[in-house]
């Protein structure tokens, strides 16, 4: 988490900056910071708890001037959200630095840099690293040299920008763990955790790679690997018209990005069709990947471990394939016993999850026959370092409560569960049944977002709450997990998830008449089971709100809130269903009054572990 921005220009750069912070505050925004270096070589600096607009405010009261500069916006890790806290932290009142990541020997070199003299005034990880670089400069060495020695002793991740007095048109950055772009200028150059910060000024990217350290002038580029020798990396054209973030008439980017999902769903199954063989969508050679594969594991954090949730129904009920699902951050540390020919796949809208990278990265060399992400952001580190990409086309998604990254995560993984069922267990007519199903998705989606205003009367009831249950059964549970994140990341209600056949196992003792019961219902094979479920509810003064479709056969009556759900074939009603339970957290927090885009403690792209 936390977004960096860097500038080293000969024009003023505090406008570039904090336009790229406002469009990096997805990555944190508990507190931001800037500092410059202006044209008598003085470091002039901002730092604000809140977000990126506080600093706005101050940078408009007492304007910082400089075409040289450093810019943050922060997820707190060590130390509490406080202008203290904020980045860019300072050494010998010379040197100004930012970083995204976590040093995690930061308490052994704190201890060693105060036996030399200094004196820390942050609670932050990231106060030892500037005066590491500080005490390299006072031995001769040039800023380059300086930050080259100092990432040798640091353990962790980071991406780290730094600005010095003594080098006025410099920005000297490194990254490991975090990622860190260059925007190539004319006669300017840049830096950035994410190509979108800096859009505004340029179309041409450079990726830097693990261990690189770079050094940026108005007129200079030079890029040097983790052993110090100087590399050329590949420069990307991203065109700069590509996507604009503006609410589109919407009250909230969460409100416009769960309208957006029709289109953004046909856009992503567009896809398998567009391409001359089924399988391109998943890039080069992966019909010949997928003609070995024995076996699916899937690790994915959050909501998309929630879609990979979903998929393990449909690979092992429809393509006959055996699936494991595990969160990357328990995966990425277990000892584990993996079959043969095993496909891994990861699932992440950024890309840039730390969890989920780190699980690619530590997989063992023959443990998995190859491995494929299904991710939102093209160039991320996951795509990048993906044998097989699947690109959701879900277009950016601001809103940090993931929406349309969700249901197009579930089209890519329905169209691996094609891939693979077509070379075993899938008939050609239950191929061609998802098929039809995916095409007619776009519309049940549409005819579910019209519900809004039902979905909206039955959020009220959600407000004076303090807890609510989510139920399902077999492939609706995942989708009721998905829906108590949602509730609990933007409205900060206490809810659960439970298959709704463990509640006798424990959960039941919670419900009375104080704990709204929320049911993913559409008539399937379980729907008889789950009805079971639902009465012990009743009966025990619980109120029940049930997500249904007419054959069903749910009757709204005291107690019981039925919310009508358009019929749909089986295979999407994951999909379906959860744009119901999204509309239905939106409508509690909108009216709890809490802020539905950046809720709090979180962020959208989690780059620390
Ligand atoms: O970018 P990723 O999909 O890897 O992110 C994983 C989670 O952090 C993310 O899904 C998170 O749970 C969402 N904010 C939930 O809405």
């Amino acid at each position: 988490m936390c977004g960096i921005v860097a500038a080293a220009a000969r024009r003023e750069v505090s406008e570039i900056l904090l336009e790229g912070l406002r469009r990096l505050e997805y990555r944190g925004y508990d507190s931001a910071g800037m500092a410059l270096v202006d044209n008598e070589h003085n470091l002039q600096l901002h730092k604000q708890q809140g977000k990126v607009c506080e600093l706005e405010k101050a940078q408009a009261m007492r304007p910082l001037l400089g075409c040289t500069g450093i810019a943050h916006t922060r997820w707190a890790t060590h130390g509490e959200p406080s202008a203290v806290n904020a980045h860019p932290h300072i050494s010998g009142q010379r040197l100004a630095l930012v970083h995204n990541g976590i040093i995690e020997n930061h308490a052994a070199l704190r201890e060693q840099l105060i036996a030399q003299g200094y004196e820390f005034t942050s609670a932050t990880d990231t106060e030892v690293v500037v005066h590491l670089l500080h005490s390299f400069l006072l031995q001769g060495n040039p800023l380059l040299a300086a930050m080259q020695e100092t990432v040798c002793l640091l353990e962790g991740a980071y991406a780290l920008a730094v600005v010095d007095i003594e080098h006025p048109d410099e920005v000297v950055a490194a990254r490991k763990g975090s990622p860190l772009v260059v925007g190539v200028g004319i006669g300017e150059n840049f830096l950035a955790s994410d190509q979108l910060a800096l859009r505004q000024v340029t179309d041409r990217f450079i990726f830097l790679e693990e261990g690189d350290v770079v050094q940026i002038s108005p007129s200079s580029l030079q890029i040097f690997d983790e052993s110090g020798n100087p590399v050329e990396r590949a420069r990307t054209m991203i065109s700069a018209a590509v996507e604009v973030a503006d609410l589109g008439g919407f009250d909230h980017y969460m409100l416009k990005e769960i309208h957006e999902q029709p289109r953004a769903l046909a856009a992503t199954f567009a896809q398998s069709a567009a391409l001359p063989a089924a399988d391109d969508c998943f890039g080069a050679g992966a019909a010949a990947v997928f003609d070995r594969v024995r076996a699916v594991q899937i690790v994915a954090c959050g909501t998309s471990f929630h879609a990979g949730m979903v998929a393990r129904y449909w690979l092992e009920e429809l393509a006959g394939i055996p699936c494991q699902v595990e969160v990357a951050s328990e995966f990425r540390y277990r000892k584990r016993v993996t079959r043969p020919d095993t496909l891994l796949v990861t699932i992440s809208q950024s890309g840039e999850t730390a969890d989920t990278l780190a699980a690619l990265r530590n997989a063992g060399a023959d443990e998995f026959i190859a491995s494929l992400v299904i991710s939102n952001v093209d160039n991320s580190s996951l795509v990048r370092d993906s044998d097989l990409v699947f690109l959701t086309r879900a277009g950016m998604e601001i809103g940090v409560a993931s929406t349309k990254a969700f249901t197009t995560q579930l089209v890519g993984l329905l169209l691996l569960t094609l891939a693979l069922g077509r070379r075993g267990a899938m008939t050609e007519q239950k191929q061609q049944e998802v098929m039809v199903a995916l095409q007619g998705l776009p519309d049940y989606v549409q005819q579910t977002l019209e519900l809004d205003s039902a979905i909206e009367r039955l959020s009220g009831a959600f407000i004076p709450r303090h807890h609510a249950l989510f139920l399902g059964r077999g492939i609706q549970y995942p989708i009721a997990m998905e829906g108590a994140l949602k509730l609990k990341e933007i409205s900060y209600i206490h809810a659960e998830a439970y298959p709704a056949g463990e509640l006798k196992h424990g959960p039941l003792a919670l419900v009375d008449d104080d704990m709204p019961v929320v049911a993913v219902a559409p008539s399937d094979d379980l729907l008889e089971k789950l009805k079971s479920n639902l009465e012990e509810v009743r009966s025990r003064g619980g109120e029940l709100y049930v997500f249904a479709d007419r054959q069903a056969g749910f009757v709204s009556e005291a107690r019981v809130h039925v919310l009508p759900m358009p019929h749909c074939p089986e295979v999407i009603k994951p999909i379906v269903y959860t744009v119901a339970l999204q509309l239905l957290s939106y409508h509690v927090a909108l009216q709890k009054g809490t802020d539905v885009d950046k809720p709090r403690n979180l962020a959208k792209s989690v780059t620390v572990e």
